[in-house]
């Protein structure tokens, strides 16, 4: 087989990929290890920048988005008892977020690559990345007994965290930075009206919590738990009773309450691997970079690496100028680094750390006070919430 790009990972990044080059004529392939079903039920990030949301539509993707999602302008501070609003909408000069599931976002996609016949493969076992550094790569895998060859001019990683193609640079070429937090967040969806009609962040000494929505009708809340916690560890009830301790008296009364009809734990790392070009192969998103949830950062980091490796390709294509490709991994993880600060950041300012000293402890109210008190520093959390510029 054949193609301009094969793309490994079907996943938001390789999908949207696929689908803005498909539609400038450039030929992909996508190549999935698990079945659509699988990708489409896990239950991931809700916010979507504004300049994501413009390249969806720019995929022509955003439609659902558009009539479905929500435009929020705001979120709330709960700390001490009481609520504080992020005006992001006046702090940002007028922009604002979209709160659209993941699932729904991927499900569009993978709509979008059906009804342009595009071709995605699922269920392939054994994905290697061959000859990188040639003018002619391929990439292989298996499905059932048959193995199957893909010849291509170029790879893209974008196959996440645990993918393969990072672990196709060699160790003395690639770099990694790790931070690991000793906590992680126990997430619960439920078909119950949302608390609040903007999300809030909420700060408190049993440790933080997030009440944020997929629609009117269903909700999606977190609570930080010890790393060795476990999704049988937490009955509904008993979420529902934690959660409640964490948020003030006036929120805690009116939320409401139901089934889980999802539960999982997703501990919080950050982590960023450099170069994220090796050759013929272009890293993109998880497959790169990972941040804590804590900012919603994950899902918009990597839409503005598929920002920067469209435009490069086009450029390549359509122009023959190679300039784009070649910046690709320096112009990515400049801005990647500035979602790893952020995402950091608001960890720290909103989470109950185990071992930290009260000198500390001293720091982080006043950060939080400082935030709450000044302008500038709003107007910088409201910057990089809506997302910094392509
Ligand atoms: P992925 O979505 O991971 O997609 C990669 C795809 O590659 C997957 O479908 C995988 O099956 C496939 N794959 C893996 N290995 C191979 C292989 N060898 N061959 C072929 N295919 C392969 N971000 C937020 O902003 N807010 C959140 O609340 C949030 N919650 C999260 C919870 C969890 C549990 C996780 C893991 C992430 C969360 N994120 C969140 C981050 C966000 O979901 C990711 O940043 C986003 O999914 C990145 O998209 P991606 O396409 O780069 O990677
Ligand atoms: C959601 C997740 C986040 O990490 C966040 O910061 C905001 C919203 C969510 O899943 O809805």
């Amino acid at each position: 087989m054949k193609t301009q790009v094969c793309v490994i990972g079907g996943g938001p990044s390789g999908l949207l990929l696929s689908q803005l080059l498909h539609l400038k004529g450039i030929d992909t392939v996508v190549l999935e290890k698990h079945s659509r079903e699988y990708v489409l039920g896990r239950i991931r990030a809700g916010v979507l920048e504004h300049g994501f949301a413009k390249l969806m539509r720019e995929a022509q993707c955003g439609e659902r988005m558009d009539r479905e999602g929500e435009i929020h302008e705001g979120f709330l501070i709960a700390h001490d008892g009481r609520l504080d609003r992020i005006d992001l909408h006046g702090l940002s000069g007028g922009n604002s977020v979209v709160v659209y599931g993941q699932t729904e976002l991927t499900r569009d996609l993978y709509d979008a690559r059906a009804r342009l016949k595009g071709t995605v493969i699922h269920d392939v076992e054994d994905v290697r990345l061959n000859d990188l550094h040639s003018g002619r790569p391929s990439v292989s895998y298996r499905q059932g007994d048959e193995v199957v060859q893909i010849e291509c001019d170029y790879v893209i990683g974008a196959d996440g965290f645990h993918g393969v193609s990072r672990k196709a640079i060699p160790r003395t070429v690639l770099r990694e930075y790790e931070k690991l937090y000793p906590f992680g967040w126990l997430g619960v969806l439920s078909r119950t009206k949302p608390v609040s009609p903007e999300l809030i962040y909420a700060r408190h000494e049993r440790g933080f919590a997030l009440c944020s929505l997929r629609s009117q009708v269903l909700s999606r809340y977190y609570i930080q738990v010890p790393l060795t916690d476990s999704v049988d560890d937490w009955a509904d009830d008993a979420f529902w009773a934690e959660l409640k301790r964490r948020l003030p008296d006036e929120v805690a009364a009116r939320l409401l309450t139901g089934p889980s009809i999802e539960k999982s734990i997703a501990p919080l790392r950050s982590f960023v691997a450099e170069p994220m070009r090796y050759g013929r192969l272009f890293l993109a998103g998880d497959a790169a970079h990972i941040v804590p949830p804590t900012g919603a950062r994950g899902l918009n980091s990597a839409a503005s690496d598929i920002y920067y490796l469209y435009h490069a390709m086009l450029a390549h294509y359509q122009r023959g100028d190679d300039s784009g490709l070649d910046g690709y991994s320096a112009k990515a993880l400049a801005r990647v680094w500035k979602a790893q600060r952020f995402s950091w950041w608001m960890t720290m300012l909103l989470h109950t750390f185990p071992d930290r000293i009260d000198y500390e402890r001293k720091l982080q109210q006043t950060d939080l006070d400082y935030l709450l008190s000044s302008e500038v520093a709003q107007r910088s959390l409201a910057e990089n919430y809506v997302g910094l510029p392509f």
